[in-house]
Formats: C-alpha cells, structure tokens, sequence
C-alpha cells in the first residue's frame, strides 16, 4: 500500500490533503497512515502464517503510544530496548506476555520493572546478564525467562552503523560462546532459558543474510532443544528493509518467507520477529515548509523548518529520503535541502535534484517513519514536530508540538 498519493495535483495521506494538515497543525509535521500501518503488519503476517511467529513491533523505530496502540490493536506484541519503552507498550496496551526485551546494558532496575509485569522473555547478550537477571530474579522471588542472543558473524550488506550480527558488533555472543552460556544459564537460580535470539541488522534488502544467519543457528537450536526440555523459541529479530530510493527494491517479506519458513519450520520452535523499519517506514513523511531559496554561485539551497533535529538520518547515515513538492509540479531545480541548525551537517537532501519549490511552498520528506521522530531532540532549542495520524478521512493529533515551555520545563535556573 503507499498513502501518499497525489489527488488532483496535491499531495495526500490517505484522503486527506497534506496542505491541509499543514494548515492546521502547522510545520515541521509528522504524518502517518494508520491503513498503512495495519498493511504491513497484515503482510508480514501472511507472509509468515506458515510458522505463525509473534510479530513484536520494535518500539524504537517509532514510539508514539497511537502507533504502538496500532499494532497492539492489530494483534502484534512489542519488543522494547529499555524500561521507559516498556512503560510506553504497556501504557499503549500491549500484553506483558507480548513483550521481549533487548538490549546490552539492561540495569538491574529495568530488570526488576520487567520482571514484575511479566514480560515474555529477556533477550540476553552476556554471561554478567544472565547473572544480574538471576540476582533480581532471586531477590525479587521471580522466574526470568531468557533467549540468548547470537551473533552469527553474518554481514547483512548495508551501513555499517545499523549492522549487528558481524563479529565486531558489540550484540550477541558467538556461536561457540552460545552453548556455553545456555548451560551457565540453565544453571542458574530463578531464571527460565526458553530460546535463541538473532538481529543481525537494519534495512537489509536481500534475504541471503537472514538465510545464512538461520543456517548458522539451526544446529545450535537442535542441540539445545534435545538437551533442555524448556527450550522452545527462536526470535528471528527485525531488519527487513523498506524502499528510500525510487529504483530501490524492498525486501518483500514474501520473499524472505520463501527461504526461511522452510528451515523455521522443521526446528518446531515459536518463532518470534522484530520487525521495525518494515511496519513504520513507509507509513510516514515530515512536512516541511519553505524558508528561504538560496542561491549561492556554487549551489541552490532550500532552506526549510525541518531540520537534523526532526530527522537526523541524512547526517548520520548519510541515508537518501525522496523529497515531495506537496502541490505538484514537474519543474526540476539541483540543489541541497537544509534545515536551519548551526551545523554544515544539516540536511535533508544534498545535491540532488529536486521539485521546484518557493518561499512558503511545502515539501514532504518520504519515508520517514521509522527512526525519525523517535531519534529527533531539541538541539538549537527546537521545540519537536508534532505528530498527526490520519485514518481514511480522519486525523488525529498524536502528539502536540513542543513548545518553548516544553523545551525548559526540567531545568532549574
Ligand atoms: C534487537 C532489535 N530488534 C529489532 C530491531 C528493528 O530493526 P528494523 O527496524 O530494521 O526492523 C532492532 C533495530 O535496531 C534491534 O536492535
């Protein structure tokens, strides 16, 4: 599905015309589609029915409680980073029995939160882990279900900062490391070891990597699942990647479902995924409006109210967003996009070509769902976008726009 379309030359989200949110909720704005959200959550559950795995929505990639409600409505779980994302899925209504929990540096209070709601599994990343979750566990008079993450040594080919199953890459512990921590873990008072866990990275486009990580891993969930009666689960983590780019092609989770449901299913495990970017990339676009044209002798610079602060993935990853004139147009200009922070690094779009826009047009970044607000601060004392939901006719504000107020509320002269 794609919500953004053109209706008689403006640009929409769903039925809804994008001018019109701007007008109404101003600039810099994030919008999403709730229909595309629930689309691709449909699709990669189809995609996987085989093997029926627990869809758990990375809460990273997009935080807001109305996205998060949306996929808790449409039957998925989450899988959370901290104790603050975790407040946020179960404050969204996700079912702790829903939750799994990542990351390499849980503190023992995050521990002690989860533990007490409940959730699915811990996703653990080392052996002083799984002695801190037994500790809390113990102390608490509590089981903590864990899945060990693997780090398979894959390289899932794309940028180097949102790759994390290579060997170099602080997540996980290596295969051979694997079996032994199980059996540490297995050894251990209060907790519960019910699986494997694998994120090999983001934005992958090919299904090879996903394909090789599951071949390197499947003789370890056999062994284990002949020795340790608990063993039962397998998260397959997220990184299916979305299109940016207009000749790029998405990884359709069709695709991946070919290769890998026929080595998941013969493992007879619970099959747990993480998807992120694929559920919310697309679902979402920054509105931003024009400035200033500037022409310099060397460059044409659009100068618009969205900054790195709303998005930073073009300065941080160098990543490509498709820029959209809102009113539509076939005139072409070549030039940068920038926000107005202090920083050269500031841009949307460099040299690229561009729709022609004036001062006051509005443009809208593409593909910014995912790890756009949810990675967006307050630098150069920004206040952050608001966010709008729009479902068919409907929009909904889901998240006010910061005011200065805002931007000085915990401070103390
Ligand atoms: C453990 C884990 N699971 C899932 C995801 C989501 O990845 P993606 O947005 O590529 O699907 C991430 C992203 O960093 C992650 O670290």
């Amino acid at each position: 599905m794609n919500a953004f379309t053109y209706r008689d030359g403006m640009l929409h989200a769903e039925d809804v015309a994008v001018a019109e949110l701007a007008e109404r909720y101003d600039t810099p704005l994030f919008v999403y589609s709730r229909n595309h959200l629930l689309a691709q959550l449909g699709a990669l559950t189809a995609a996987f029915a085989a093997v029926k795995p627990l869809v758990c929505y990375s809460v990273k990639t997009n935080s807001n409680g109305a996205v998060i409600k949306t996929f808790a409505e449409g039957g998925a779980g989450a899988d959370v980073v901290s104790g603050g994302e975790l407040w946020r899925a179960r404050r969204a209504g996700v079912p702790a029995e829903r939750v799994v929990f990542a990351g390499v540096g849980k503190t023992a209070d995050e521990i002690e939160f989860a533990l007490k709601e409940g959730i699915r599994f811990f996703t653990v990343e080392s052996e002083p882990e799984l002695a801190r979750i037994s500790d809390v566990a113990r102390r608490i008079g509590a089981t903590g279900r864990v899945a060990l993450r693997v780090n398979p040594d894959v390289d899932p080919q794309t940028h180097k900062y949102i790759s994390t199953g290579k060997k170099e890459n602080k997540f996980g512990l290596d295969l051979a490391r694997a079996e032994q921590a199980y059996e540490m873990a297995a050894r251990l008072p209060n907790l519960e070891v019910v699986g494997l866990h694998m994120h090999i990275g983001s934005q992958i486009l090919t299904s090879h990597p996903f394909v090789e990580a599951v071949r390197k891993i499947a003789p370890l969930c056999q062994t284990l699942k002949r020795a340790h009666p608990a063993f039962r689960c397998l998260d397959i983590g997220g990184g299916i990647g979305i299109q940016y780019k207009p000749e790029q092609h998405a990884l359709e989770p069709v695709v991946v479902a070919r290769e890998l449901v026929p080595l998941l299913q013969p493992l007879g495990l619970e099959i747990v995924m993480e998807p992120g970017r694929y559920l919310v990339g697309n679902a979402g676009v920054l509105v931003a409006r024009v400035q200033y044209v500037k022409d310099s002798p060397f460059k044409k610079f659009v100068i618009v109210d969205a900054a790195m602060n709303d998005l930073i993935r073009p300065s941080l990853y160098q990543a490509h967003h498709e820029i959209c004139a809102v009113r539509e147009t076939s005139a072409r200009v070549h030039g940068d996009v920038v926000g107005p922070i202090c920083e050269s690094g500031d841009f949307l779009a460099q040299d690229r070509e561009l729709p022609e826009m004036r001062q006051g047009d509005l443009l809208a970044v593409l593909s910014a769902g995912a790890y756009g607000f949810a990675m967006s601060s307050s630098y150069n004392s920004r206040p952050r976008a608001a966010e709008v939901m729009v479902n068919g006719k409907d929009h909904t504000l889901i998240r006010r726009r910061e005011t200065w107020e805002d931007l000085v509320a915990h401070e103390t002269i």
